[in-house]
């Protein structure tokens, strides 16, 4: 009898297994794949990859020469940027292997179907087997939504067909200006392809302020992203080796020719399969649901991740992982949901936590805002990096930060340091208190919550905006 069988050994399945082994805790984790989920084999990491590795290129040619240097001749190899992103991957999944080894994991591959709340079957081929255990925790994650008159084939492919192309398209189309569109639309915009992306809501990036998505979108456009937004796909033809695509934006139709298709749409819950209907409840949206701690409605049962509601995000993931593991074990643990970091990865990078100014307005609350644009910034002039801002939101009453939003260079890195101190309550007030190096892209941050005060040093400061 095991304590815990996780399946799925992705970022929320893998985490949750170490801890559980570091609390002494029996535990077996099942997955079909490789260890490392979508995460590690075709997600966050080589996208990543791939992202570096474009950027680099595209820096090389249209941005080196601010800083007087030149290159000529200058071609990049494909397939040489694909074999470093499985390196990428391989170090890091080997690595994976490694930690279950050393924290005596069992891993066991398999398709999981659970049977009852103490039982999972795992098939193998023709061999079948069934496990035991006292608690059982889903973390299958999720997978790209197809859409009903764009199956997946060669040229039509979701986030991990655009990940392997095996040349760089000439046209290329992304369905869907979210996350995964604007970050693997950077990737092969970079490397020469021309990108337009069909978005069927009017407003771009709506999680974030107006304010801050005109910005994000302006750059994208200025980097050569053709972005259309409110357009709807009307239909699609296949000729040769070339898609036809034809679509609606306000009220006229285009047509568009391109060699591959990216649809990106959003991704749903992997629960086919996984249990009987009338076993554990999901939602119309296949979400199995969970309770805050992510128990199911079988006490026993718990799931975690892309497969229940919220953010489908790695991090996520994994620290809903080690709370659950953690109350199995008698904790108390909990999560902060709305302190959950969000970050596209493009360049500059986007990165976002807390409410928006919308949201505190639609709830009656009273706040103040500032902001820092990266032109300002001594350190972002110095690189030539200077698009973008940091605004940042707090209560006008008790000073506390409630939300932070980054356009710029080292966006991820500069959103964790405000992330902190709201973690611990530290207000604006306190947060400006501590001494920032000089010249840092984290001045930025520091500026933005001066000028909230009315204290900004490196901007004018306005009249506090209610
Ligand atoms: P998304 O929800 O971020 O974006 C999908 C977009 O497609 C939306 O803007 C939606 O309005 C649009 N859309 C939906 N149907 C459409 C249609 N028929 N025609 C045109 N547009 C349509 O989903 P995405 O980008 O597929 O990502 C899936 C999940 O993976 C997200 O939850 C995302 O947060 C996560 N992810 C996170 C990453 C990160 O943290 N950097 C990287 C990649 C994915």
């Amino acid at each position: 009898m095991y304590d815990i069988v996780i399946i799925g050994t992705g970022p929320g399945g893998y985490v949750a297994a170490i801890r559980a082994a570091q609390l002494g805790l029996k535990v077996a984790c099942i997955d079909k794949s490789e260890v490392g989920g979508t995460c590690l084999n075709v997600g966050c990491i080589p996208s990543k990859s791939l992202l570096d590795s474009s950027l680099k290129h595209h820096q090389l040619i249209n941005d080196f020469h601010q800083h007087g240097i030149q290159a000529s001749k200058v071609s990049f190899d494909l397939n040489k940027m694909m074999s470093r992103k499985q390196d990428v991957i391989n170090q890091l999944t080997d690595g994976v292997g490694a930690l279950f080894k050393s924290n005596k994991i069992e891993f066991i591959r398999g398709i999981a179907k659970i049977k009852s709340n103490n039982e999972v079957e795992v098939t193998l081929d023709k061999d079948i087997k069934t496990l035991e255990a006292k608690n059982i925790i889903i973390a299958t994650g999720s997978t790209p939504i197809e859409l009903e008159d764009m199956r997946f084939d060669q040229n039509i492919v979701d986030s991990e067909g655009a990940l392997k192309f095996d040349q760089v398209p000439k046209e290329l189309v992304v369905i869907g200006a979210g996350v995964i569109g604007l970050e693997l639309g950077s990737v092969w915009s970079r490397l020469g392809s021309n990108v337009t992306l069909l978005e069927a809501q009017s407003e771009f990036l709506p999680m974030l302020d107006k304010r801050m998505s005109r910005q994000i979108y302006r750059e994208f456009e200025n980097q050569g992203l053709k972005i259309v937004l409110g357009s709807k796909i009307r239909e699609i033809q296949k000729e040769k080796d070339q898609l036809k695509l034809s679509y609606l934006s306000k009220e006229k139709e285009f047509t568009i020719s391109a060699e591959k298709i990216i649809v990106a749409v959003g991704r749903k819950p992997n629960t086919e399969g996984l249990f009987d209907q009338d076993l554990i409840n999901t939602n119309e949206k296949g979400h199995i649901q969970v309770n805050e701690f992510c128990q199911t409605t079988i006490k026993d049962i718990w799931a975690i991740g892309d497969a229940v509601r919220g953010p489908m995000l790695a991090h996520k993931a994994s620290e809903e992982g080690l709370m659950v593991v953690e109350r199995i074990k008698g904790k108390e643990t909990s999560i902060e949901y709305n302190h959950i970091p969000n970050v596209i990865y493009t360049h500059p990078e986007v990165a976002w936590v807390g409410s928006t100014e919308q949201e505190l307005k639609d709830n009656g609350i009273d706040f103040k805002t500032g902001s820092f644009p990266f032109l300002a910034s001594g350190r972002a002039l110095a690189s030539g990096e200077t698009s973008g801002s940091v605004q940042i939101v707090a209560d006008s009453n008790t000073d506390e930060i409630l939300g932070i939003q980054v356009f710029g260079p080292s966006a991820s890195e500069i959103l964790q340091q405000g992330l902190i101190a709201m973690d611990n309550g530290i207000t604006s007030e306190e947060f400006s208190k501590s001494i920032f190096s000089h010249p840092t892209v984290s001045e930025a941050l520091l500026e933005a919550t001066l000028a909230m005060n009315g204290k900004a040093i490196h901007v004018q400061n306005r009249k506090m905006r209610k």
